[in-house]
């Protein structure tokens, strides 16, 4: 089977570091380098947590850091009210060992699209800073771009505020740059993430699988249930992240509307929202496939696959 070459930019982050647990193993993935930016938390701790994740698990993939603030605007504040003061709270890790490279990580996208012989995949869990810095840098890498998949915005409702999703408030001009930027790009939105809830079945289910990798979602989740019913009410939290990667997986466990789809970055209440005509009333050429319904069941299979390929 011809590997996909996945980078992967995150900001671990409980469901980031589920994305990588994922992406790790995956016999379909081929990833060659993790891209951590600042959004759940300050870029050390975002950086620090990839590493220690992919110690854990026994990922030899490097770790470029980013960016630790957005393009235009101040970073908000980070999201410690949901990942705890580490941005990663729960897990208990041994020494680090791992260190980072020393590249900025949009100066390694440049280069590694430059270098790659076939279009890479980018999948993007955070906000999309350091992504729109490469296309800015340089465009002559936006051909070598195959596809970007990103966790981002909804067509609904928002979580930072009733419009705007986290990843993309946190850097709206950056989300604009890539929405505008040509490449093929899908929409990972809370309209579907919100439908993976990490309930206690889910948890006991992934414990019974009792390996290494098991161990740790079960640490990461025990602790990001508990901040998301405590600020959002659910049973169990929405694992957005790896929905994303599940989806570069097996596609068949998203269902996609092409739409045309802007961010506002007007600086209004509305700052962050990505507007997405639904409806293609407007008839403009759609830009972004979104994605709107979720097989719940095979998602969770295709988590307990990704954990059960550990040792
Ligand atoms: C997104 O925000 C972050 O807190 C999560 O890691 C996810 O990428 C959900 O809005
Ligand atoms: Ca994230």
């Amino acid at each position: 089977m011809d590997k996909r070459k996945l980078i992967l930019d995150c900001d671990p982050g409980h469901d980031d570091a589920i994305g990588i647990l994922l992406a790790g193993r995956d016999p379909s993935i081929d990833l060659m380098g993790i891209t951590v930016v600042s959004g759940n938390q300050t870029i050390d701790n975002t950086v620090r947590n990839a590493l220690n994740v992919c110690q854990y698990l026994g990922l030899d993939v490097p770790v470029y850091p980013g960016s630790p603030n957005s393009l235009v605007r101040v970073r908000p504040p980070v999201a410690a009210d949901i990942h705890g003061s580490t941005g990663l709270d729960g897990p208990v890790f041994e020494p680090l060992t791992r260190k980072a490279e020393g590249k900025h990580e949009a100066l390694y996208i440049v280069d590694a699209l430059r270098a790659a012989e076939e279009p890479v995949t980018i999948a993007t869990t955070g906000p999309m800073t350091n992504l729109a810095l490469a296309m800015r840098l340089a465009p002559d890498i936006l051909p070598k771009i195959k596809e970007v998949a990103f966790m981002g915005g909804s067509y609904g409702l928002g979580n930072v505020t009733p419009a705007a999703e986290f990843n993309i408030i946190t850097d709206a001009e950056a989300a604009y740059v890539v929405f505008n930027s040509g490449c093929k790009l899908t929409m990972v939105g809370l309209d579907v993430t919100r439908k993976v809830l990490c309930l206690p079945s889910v948890v006991e289910r992934m414990e019974r699988i009792g390996n290494r990798a098991s161990r740790l979602f079960v640490d990461l989740v025990k602790f990001f249930n508990k901040t998301q019913k405590e600020i959002f009410g659910w049973e169990g939290g929405p694992l957005h992240d790896p929905l994303t990667i599940a989806w570069l997986i097996d596609p068949s466990v998203l269902t996609l509307k092409p739409m045309h789809c802007t961010v506002d970055i007007r600086g209004t209440e509305g700052y962050g929202r990505t507007n997405c005509d639904y409806f293609g009333y407007h008839k403009q050429t759609p830009n972004v496939d979104v994605a709107v319904e979720v097989d719940v069941a095979k998602f969770w299979d295709i988590i307990e696959e990704g954990i059960r390929r550990y040792d």
